[in-house]
């Protein structure tokens, strides 16, 4: 397999449980999204990668009906246990996004990614973009978070490098699988939709106040 597994998934947020803490990062994705989403009449979202589903929930509360989708089901079943306990009606979905996605052609007003998209080949990537555009209804949105190629050298001092797969694609230490976007491969991937938009943008880490990690921001709308 050319990407980290879900048992290396699996083991990530069996971590996480164990310590008691969980992956989230409040709403520093959510909060650029969701201009998008509440200015172009959206109602169903997928989350695509959604981890232990902090980001589902937070949509939910804002009103959107939304499903997340993530191959970890340790993550899954920590996101279901937060909708329960919450008392908000979500959906989970366990599946690959590297496979085609389960859901129907046009099945969702729209899809939201939170640096999830970028574990992955050129060809799959590619594959991974056109069957998110086919989910998408017309006049539908596409938003995502995924690493710059900026963030490449910052990471490395956190996260050894094994080995360079592809240009832009490496192994970690612990077998994570990383691509590094630069702006024109994102166009080249968006080419087919419309009213593109993309933001490059630093986040600090908390304590030190210290370049921590750096992403773009993108917004696609689905053509009629
Ligand atoms: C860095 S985490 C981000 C999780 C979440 N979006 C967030 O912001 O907290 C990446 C997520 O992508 C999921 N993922 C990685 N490869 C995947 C694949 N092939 N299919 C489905 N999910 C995958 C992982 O299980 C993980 O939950």
């Amino acid at each position: 397999m050319s990407y980290a597994s879900s048992d290396h998934w699996n083991r990530f947020f069996a971590k996480f449980k164990n310590a008691g803490t969980d992956l989230d990062w409040g709403t520093q994705w959510t909060k650029v999204h969701l201009p998008v989403l509440k200015s172009t009449n959206i109602q169903t979202v997928l989350d695509l990668g959604c981890g232990t589903g902090n980001d589902v929930l937070r949509l939910a509360k804002e009103g959107f009906a939304v499903t997340g989708m993530d191959f970890s089901h340790e993550a899954v079943q920590l996101g279901r246990l937060k909708a329960q306990k919450l008392g908000l009606s979500v959906q989970f979905c366990v599946a690959d996004m590297a496979r085609n996605l389960p859901f129907s052609c046009a099945a969702f007003d729209a899809v939201m990614s939170n640096v999830a998209l970028h574990m992955f080949s050129d060809k799959i990537t590619r594959e991974l973009f056109k069957e998110i555009r086919r989910i998408v209804r017309p006049e539908g949105v596409f938003v995502f978070h995924v690493n710059s190629t900026e963030d490449a050298k910052l990471r490395a001092e956190r996260r050894p490098i094994i080995r360079v797969l592809e240009p832009n694609y490496i192994l970690e230490h612990d077998g994570q699988t990383m691509h590094f976007f630069s702006k024109d491969y994102l166009l080249d991937l968006l080419s087919d939709w419309k009213d593109v938009e993309l933001k490059h943008y630093e986040i600090l880490h908390q304590e030190t106040g210290k370049p921590f990690k750096y992403v773009w921001w993108g917004k696609a709308v689905q053509p009629d």
